[in-house]
């Protein structure tokens, strides 16, 4: 079982364990991670979900789909070269160990 550790945006980290093929986004509200709203409970549609990864991973994980990438320029905090929606990334082992950061709004 991958560990992630989300960091809020206060920077107290939460490292929790995560199943594989769940999502992040369904990962930090299943472990109560401040930040990660998900208003549209998934559906890539409100960007409440902002998360921001670290550079390596977001290679491995591969080219994010265009809608994704559009929606991301609505989210609230401002778009990073690390910014993902949480609920667009499976969990699996290549992303045991990772920072997962929670922008501030
Ligand atoms: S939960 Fe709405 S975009 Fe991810």
């Amino acid at each position: 079982m991958p560990t992630i550790r989300f960091l809020s945006a206060d920077g107290t980290e939460f490292a929790v364990e995560a199943q594989n093929g769940r999502t992040l986004m369904e990962t930090a509200l299943e472990n109560s991670v401040p930040g990660i709203i998900a208003e549209c409970n998934g559906s890539a549609a409100c960007a409440t979900c902002h998360v921001v990864l670290p550079e390596e991973i977001m290679l491995a994980l591969g080219p994010i789909s265009e809608h994704e990438n559009d929606m991301l320029d609505f989210a609230e905090a401002p778009r990073e070269s690390g910014s993902r929606l949480s609920c667009q990334v499976k969990v699996s082992d290549a992303l045991d160990n990772i920072s997962v950061r929670v922008p501030a709004a």
